[in-house]
């Protein structure tokens, strides 16, 4: 198997009901994994693009946190309906969206 040449984080983090940082998982998580999941599979870039949940990864109020390596691109407040401009934007093009990044001082 080829070595991926990109690699996503999802934050799959989880706090406990009432927690003033809420988490990623509060912020549909695990619904826009496996959009990602999906999408990755559906556009045939299961051989170069590497998909892993994570723990916090900071940014929990921009929830929910996604980072692309090696471009080290954070996006925040992601939701399964981002997925397919991400994909085809970013992954496939080469051109962040915009619209989603983290501001550099909330990383
Ligand atoms: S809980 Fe997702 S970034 Fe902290």
């Amino acid at each position: 198997m080829p070595r991926p040449k990109q690699h996503i984080l999802v934050c799959g983090n989880r706090r406990p009901p009432g927690h003033p940082r809420g988490s990623c998982q509060d912020r549909g998580a695990l619904d826009l994994m496996l959009r990602l999941r999906d999408e990755i599979e559906a556009r045939g870039l299961i051989e170069n693009v590497a998909l892993s949940s994570t723990s916090c990864l900071g940014p929990c109020e921009e929830g929910a946190t996604v980072v692309v390596y090696p471009d080290s691109v954070w996006y925040g407040g992601v939701g399964p309906d981002d997925v397919p401009e991400i994909v085809e934007s970013h992954l496939r093009s080469g051109k962040p969206v915009e619209r989603l990044l983290v501001p550099e001082e909330a990383i």
